[in-house]
């Protein structure tokens, strides 16, 4: 008897000691490594789709605002921050000014049906805006953690903080909120930074059932941390199809969702039923002002289908119909390869080139406006779009 306690407690012993190794392993190479890629553009797409056409900028002028003139021989690659660093030259603007907290605009990315291509806009906006040189703070709000895996953090690691962790901490006056330990850094120099999701993130609403203002404990936790939001130019939320009190927190904290419709009749359905949703907010809380912008996607010219789809959404929705039509791209698929385990990043990364990449990089840019995404500190006259509220009339 007494032996076998002796073993019981030795092995429990020799297993602790073992999950500290792998932590402070686990720390160590996060130390290493703050971050986990980064995007590197040539010259003329740097030029041509990056900083233009708003500003005037030739190749030389590029290579000296970003210190690289003296590599003459050598092609220069142009990273996320380099682009930053350009487009605050070109503009003048001054980097010393006091920077003023605010809470960045929220693209909160829903749609009340599953496999719409929500994960795919989310992860490639995010990476597109950053490579426009704006600062972006990804949050996966989906247990099933597509987007993290997509910016290449595997979401069954243990170490993973999520959104529901971090909402919890802030309401628990006994838990120390480190918004910072959740955070991932995916490209340097806080350009593109995730808080990312696994599949604990399920628990969260059994947690918020019980909170009192268990719709706005997202939107407390952003206002009481400007410190550390501020420091993005805008927060992308990937969500979950269903209707949680997770997925009202995120909309309770956005001004404008955006609705991923792939062109087919059940999509269509679930537009219906996510609009009557955003109509139904706006009644209960009618200073709300909940918008909608609406992204078609899956376009492909030879099925007929998706051109009646198009049709109709542009005649039912058109003041909320975005302009850019992503098209069907193999290139998506490729993204999650099956044979390489770490993902390469989003297409806009891996083909910037390609149909589907300058697709997104076209949506990215009216969302600049849409949303009044700026530069910390400059484009201040960017106002974002407003008009009619969806009322429970449409
Ligand atoms: N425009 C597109 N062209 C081709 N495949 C796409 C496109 N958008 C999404 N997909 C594919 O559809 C599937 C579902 O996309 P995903 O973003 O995971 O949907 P959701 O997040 O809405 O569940 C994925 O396999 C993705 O590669
Ligand atoms: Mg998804």
């Amino acid at each position: 008897m007494f032996f076998k306690i002796y073993v019981d407690f030795n092995f429990l012993f020799e297993y602790i000691k073992f999950i500290k190794f792998i932590y402070e392993s686990q720390m160590l190479s996060n130390q290493h490594s703050p971050y986990i890629r980064c995007p590197a553009v040539r010259s003329k797409f740097a030029l041509d789709h990056l900083l233009g056409p708003s500003v005037n900028a030739s190749s030389y002028l590029l290579k000296k605002i970003t210190g690289k003139e003296k590599r003459e021989r050598m092609r220069n690659l142009y990273t996320p921050s380099d682009i930053r660093q350009a487009k605050i030259a070109l503009h003048g603007i001054d980097q010393n000014k006091p920077a003023k907290l605010r809470r960045p605009p929220i693209i909160h990315i829903r749609m009340a049906k599953g496999g719409t291509g929500k994960s795919v806009i989310a992860g490639n906006v995010t990476a597109a805006l950053s490579m426009l040189g704006y600062k972006v703070l990804a949050i996966d709000g989906d247990p099933q953690a597509s987007l993290t895996n997509m910016l290449g953090v595997d979401s069954s690691l243990d170490d993973i903080v999520h959104i529901g962790h971090l909402m919890l901490a802030a309401e628990d006056t006994r838990k120390k909120l480190d918004i910072d330990s959740a955070i991932k850094h995916i490209y340097p120099d806080g350009m593109l930074d995730l808080i990312p999701a696994d599949i604990t993130l399920t628990q969260t609403d059994s947690w918020l059932m019980s909170r009192v203002g268990r719709d706005s404990v997202l939107d407390r936790l952003i206002e009481e941390n400007l410190e550390i939001f501020s420091r993005y130019d805008a927060i992308v939320i990937d969500s979950a199809p269903g209707t949680t009190l997770l997925s009202y927190n995120f909309m309770a904290a956005c001004k404008t969702i955006l609705a991923v419709v792939w062109l087919d009749r059940e999509s269509l359905k679930a537009i219906n039923l996510l609009v009557g949703n955003v109509s139904e907010i706006n009644r209960a809380y009618p200073e709300k002002k909940l918008d909608i912008e609406i992204i078609a996607n899956g376009y492909h010219p030879s099925y007929s289908h998706c051109k009646e789809a198009l049709a109709i959404l542009a005649e039912k929705y058109k003041p909320f119909l975005n302009e850019n039509v992503i098209p069907h791209y193999s290139g998506f698929a490729k993204q999650q390869s099956l044979l390489i385990e770490q993902s390469q990043g989003p297409l806009v990364e891996q083909e910037p080139n390609s149909i589907g990449a300058k697709a997104m990089f076209d949506l990215s840019k009216s969302l600049l406006s849409r949303y009044g995404i700026t530069l910390f500190g400059f484009d201040e006259n960017i106002t974002p779009l407003t008009r009619k509220a969806i009322s429970g009339g449409e």
